[in-house]
């Protein structure tokens, strides 16, 4: 027996009850396409080759898996699993094992697969013992030897009590599954031609199947509809609460997080309710991250406290800083140690040195700023001019009073100071004191408009 193992992922399926124009193995699963879970799970069995039957929407399905290495077998009509297997073993001569996925079975663990293979020698089929089998293929046994598998549509009333299902998923010798496919007829309820009619010719010839078994249904369910996606997806995410709970990080409730992505977490994170982070995302040691924050792509240093309502995108946030409630990091956002963001605070683009603070209602784009520095509240950089960006910087320990806007490119000199309300647009020099404002006017008596009567 050869060692190769060669992997047929079943993807040609349409998918009509998502009723969405996205092809159903597109569909994200914590923020991944379900088709690239089954992808990465296939992978860590260390395939000679991976193939992927698909179908409609194929373009955009090959586009998405642009950064994958497999073969792509395209099937213009549905034939059934049989057909779509046969096609993807066609004109190939390849020796070894077949295992079948399917690209919308996104939760299998690699481990059971390696079983399944492992215990293959002829043929071997993945089965669930499941409480609801109805829709499923059943698996017939003849005391403890699989005979065959009916589908629902064609299966007697007897049958349809086995509550033992074919998962769909199966490993066979390549040779043999050429053989015994060619032999497979469409004459079922659907007129396809099913992979699954190969076990009872198995049996016929002698040969042996055998099963591997679980009774987690979850792992084996495939998506078909919005609904099952829903369940799976908070089944996915449950299970990613739990690993990061299990390694040390408090969770107020793993039922209202989501993690899109890669979440790495140090000691003691304590992570409040209806967070959602995305892509790659790092916190270190005693971060806090208040009730509903959203932080994708982004690190963040040991001992920050990320208040409430907070949105952070492609940032660097170094240790001990302070982030809102209600503040938002744009991409290019990197903020020293010690550093105090407030709410309705937003940055862009800007480097934040060391204990530097702004903390009310302002915008910070395209800026320098040093160590120190306090920004008043209400300061806006006006770092576009309708054509360009234009870049600030404030040197350190720089005072920047309430309501100013700092017209760039500018330089605001280090230890120097601005007056609230100023509009600056030429450089200010080092320890000096800026200040734009117009002389107060008063006018004694002055009445204010009324309303008619
Ligand atoms: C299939 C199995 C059934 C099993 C169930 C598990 C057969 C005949 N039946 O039934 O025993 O319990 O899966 O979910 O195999 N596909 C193609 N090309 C085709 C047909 C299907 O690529 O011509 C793909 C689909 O996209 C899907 C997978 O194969 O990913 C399964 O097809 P589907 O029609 O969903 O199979 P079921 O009828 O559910
Ligand atoms: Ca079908």
């Amino acid at each position: 027996m050869s060692d190769a193992l060669h992997i047929v992922i079943l993807a040609a399926g349409q998918g009509k009850r998502m009723n969405s124009a996205l092809p159903k193995v597109l569909h994200p699963l914590g923020g991944k396409p379900l088709l690239h879970h089954v992808l990465d799970t296939a992978i860590q069995l260390n395939p000679q080759s991976i193939s992927v039957v698909y179908g409609h929407g194929g373009d955009k399905v090959k586009q998405s898996c642009a950064n994958y290495d497999v073969d792509w077998i395209f099937q213009d009509k549905q034939r059934g699993t049989g057909h779509a297997v046969g096609l993807a073993l066609q004109d190939r001569d390849v020796s070894g094992h077949i295992l079948v996925m399917y690209g919308d079975v996104p939760l299998l663990p690699s481990a059971l697969l390696a079983g399944l293979v492992k215990t293959s020698s002829d043929i071997g089929v993945l089965t669930a013992i499941v409480s609801d089998p109805l829709g499923y293929g059943r698996i017939v046994r003849n005391e403890e030897t699989i005979v065959g598998i009916v589908e629902q549509r064609d299966a007697s009333p007897s049958e349809c009590e086995i509550n033992e299902i074919n998962t769909g998923i199966l490993c066979a010798d390549s040779r043999l599954l050429k053989e015994l496919l060619d032999q497979v007829d469409s004459n079922n309820d659907q007129g396809e031609i099913y992979l699954t009619d190969i076990i009872a010719l198995a049996h016929q010839s002698g040969i042996k199947v055998s099963g591997i078994t679980t009774e987690n249904e979850m792992i084996v369910s495939g998506v078909n509809n919005k609904s099952q996606l829903s369940d799976m997806e908070r089944y996915y995410q449950k299970q990613s609460a739990r690993l990061l709970m299990d390694q040390g990080v408090t969770i107020q409730d793993p039922n209202r997080i989501d993690i899109r992505g890669t979440l790495t977490c140090g000691r003691d994170v304590i992570i409040d309710v209806n967070c959602i982070f995305e892509g790659d995302v790092v916190l270190g040691d005693d971060v806090r991250v208040g009730a509903s924050c959203m932080i994708k792509g982004s690190r963040v240093g040991a001992g920050c406290e990320i208040k409430p309502y907070s949105v952070i995108e492609e940032a660097k946030v170094a240790s001990g800083a302070v982030i809102g409630p209600f503040a938002r990091l744009r991409p290019g956002s990197h903020l020293a140690d010690g550093v105090h963001i407030g709410n309705f605070v937003e940055i862009k683009n800007s480097n934040i040195a060391q204990a530097s603070k702004v903390n009310h209602l302002s915008y910070i784009g395209d800026s320098d700023v040093g160590q120190g520095v306090n920004i008043g509240a209400g300061t806006i950089t006006c770092n576009y001019d309708g054509a360009n960006k234009h870049r600030t910087t404030i040197e350190d320990d720089v005072f920047i009073g309430s309501g100013n806007e700092l017209v760039a490119p500018i330089t605001i000199g280090k230890g120097s100071t601005t007056g609230a309300g100023s509009t600056l647009n030429k450089n200010v020099e080092a320890d000096h004191l800026a200040v734009t404002r117009s002389p107060v006017k008063t006018v004694k008596g002055w009445k204010r408009p009324r309303k008619e009567k």
